[in-house]
This record gives structure tokens, sequence and C-alpha cells, in this order.
């Protein structure tokens, strides 16, 4: 499984696995669940009883995957991402992995090298259940990433955190960190119609900016863009995933929603660490 790191503060030490727990040699513990996570949160690193995405945001995601509008999208993402030697177990770590539909879409031949982190336990337990051969994990992405300094070949983060100066501590010197983002016209015709002015707003430029300061160039920037045509269900669980702004609105208007063509798009970045 992926090596990881004890989650106690100040401890941080390697874990081992031991039957179905993982211990530190300071004798911190942490039990698999039955789903198969491992469950590295600390109670700090809960703000709320359930926290990372809500129980609907979640299922909404898992259905909206299952309908596979983003096959393109992964293929895309291939591109950088492909494994093409998996003997040389470098390690690939997810954050924000959500219900986990694209660890194995993307890294199915190297499973013990894939680690997927999620705040939401409704979401890491489908994850979980998905594909048992990966390691999942529930934590916080925002706090002290479990993995130790310079020990991960790939970070991705897919619509999900991006804990800069974590990221950079965790990758190895020429490791790679691929970033999706919603584009500016993401679900645009949905957000017209629901609020009646749909918001543009690019965001990639921005983060760009943040990650090179850190220390991770950019060595390639791609927009992917495709055009779905969405019957009610579908639309209803697209604004149910995204745009909390636009959830709770208009929910008259939501309701007389017809099929519709719909633009997906997002902004990928691809950087490096120097
Ligand atoms: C928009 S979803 C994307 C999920 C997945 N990457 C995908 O593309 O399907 C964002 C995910 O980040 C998780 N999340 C939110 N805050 C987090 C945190 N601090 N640490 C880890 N995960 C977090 C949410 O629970 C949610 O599953
Ligand atoms: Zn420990």
């Amino acid at each position: 499984m992926f090596q990881l790191r004890c989650t106690v503060r100040d401890c941080q030490q390697l874990l081992e696995q031991r039957e179905r727990d993982l211990v530190c040699p300071d004798n911190h513990h942490f039990d698999q669940a039955k789903q198969g996570y491992w469950n590295l949160l600390q109670p700090q690193d809960k703000k709320s009883k359930n926290p990372g995405d809500s129980q609907d945001a979640v299922l909404a995601r898992h259905r909206w995957l299952q309908r596979r509008h983003s096959i393109p999208l992964i293929e895309t993402l291939r591109g950088w991402l492909a494994v093409k030697d998996p003997e040389a177990n470098q390690r690939t770590l997810d954050l924000g992995c959500g219900e986990g539909s694209f660890g194995p879409a993307l890294f199915s031949n190297v499973a013990d090298s894939y680690c997927g982190i999620d705040l939401s336990k409704r979401a890491i337990k489908l994850a979980a259940r998905g594909w048992p051969d990966a390691t999942w994990v529930l934590a916080n992405a925002d706090r002290v990433l479990p993995a130790a300094d310079q020990s991960v070949q790939r970070v991705i983060s897919l619509f999900g955190r991006r804990p800069v100066s974590e990221i950079h501590r965790v990758l190895l010197p020429g490791g790679i960190c691929v970033v999706a983002v919603p584009g500016e016209d993401d679900l645009i015709e949905l957000r017209e119609q629901v609020q009646q002015a749909g918001h543009r707003r690019s965001r990639w430029e921005m983060i760009a900016d943040e990650m090179s300061h850190a220390g991770l160039e950019v060595a390639d920037q791609k927009h992917w863009h495709s055009n779905v045509k969405l019957e009610p269900d579908a639309i209803a669980d697209a604004l149910a995933m995204t745009y909390r702004g636009v959830r709770h609105s208009q929910k008259i208007r939501l309701d007389a929603l017809q099929t519709m063509n719909v633009t997906l798009s997002a902004d990928l970045l691809l950087l490096r660490r120097t």
C-alpha cells in the first residue's frame, strides 16, 4: 500500500501496516474501517460533525461521473499522467479525491502506489468500495499531508484541494502536480438560466502564479471543453455537485428546467517541482 505518515501533532513518523491497523514507532494506532479506508483524521481537523462535501453533493457527483461525461477529460489528463513504468512504484497522491472515480480511470495499473484523500466520510467510503486495491484516507488535506518529504512523484487535485506548500514538501524534485479547476464557461448556460446571469470567472492564472511562487513551475496548460445534452435529472445533479450559490437559489426556476445543451469546461495545469 501507499506509504503513509502519522498525523498525530508533532509525530509525523512513518506508519507500518499490521493486519488491519497502522502503527507508528510511538505506538499511535489507526484502524482500517470496515469499508477499507484509513481514518487519519485528528479531532482538530474537523470543522463540523460531517466535514467535507455534503452527502447530497457527493452522491450527485457520483451519479454525474457514472454518466461518463468526463471520459474526454480523463483522456486529456492521461497525456500528462500515464504511468509508463508500473514497476517503478512512483507514488500518486490525489487531494480531494471525492467519490473516487478518477483514480482507477487514470491509475488502474498501479493501485499499490495510489492514495486518495478526502475529508468527507461518505465520499471516501464510496471510493474504497469502487477500487479496494488502492489506499484511501479520510483526512484534512488543508492540514499536514500524511506523506513523507519528497516521497511522491505525482500530486493531483481535480476540482479538489491545493495546499501549495504541502504539495511542494511531499513532491520529489522533478515530480509533477496536475490541477483541474472549472473553466469560466463551465455550465454557463445552466448558470445563466438559473441565476439569470452567469458569472464568468477564470481561476487558473491566479493558481499558476501562486504555485510558481511556491516552487512549482508551470510546464503546460490546457483548456478542456465539451458540449453535452443534459436531461433534467443530470441538470439537477450538475447543480447539486457544484456552484454552492446556485444550489440554494431560484428553486422554482430550477424545477422548470427542460433538457438543454450545456458547456462543460475545465482549465488544466501541469506543474513541475523545481
Ligand atoms: C468538487 S469535489 C471533487 C472530487 C473529485 N476530485 C472529483 O473530481 O470528482 C471536492 C472534494 O474535496 C473534498 N474536500 C473538501 N475539503 C477538503 C479538505 N480540507 N481535505 C480533503 N478533502 C476535502 C470534498 O469532500 C469533495 O469530495
Ligand atoms: Zn505517531
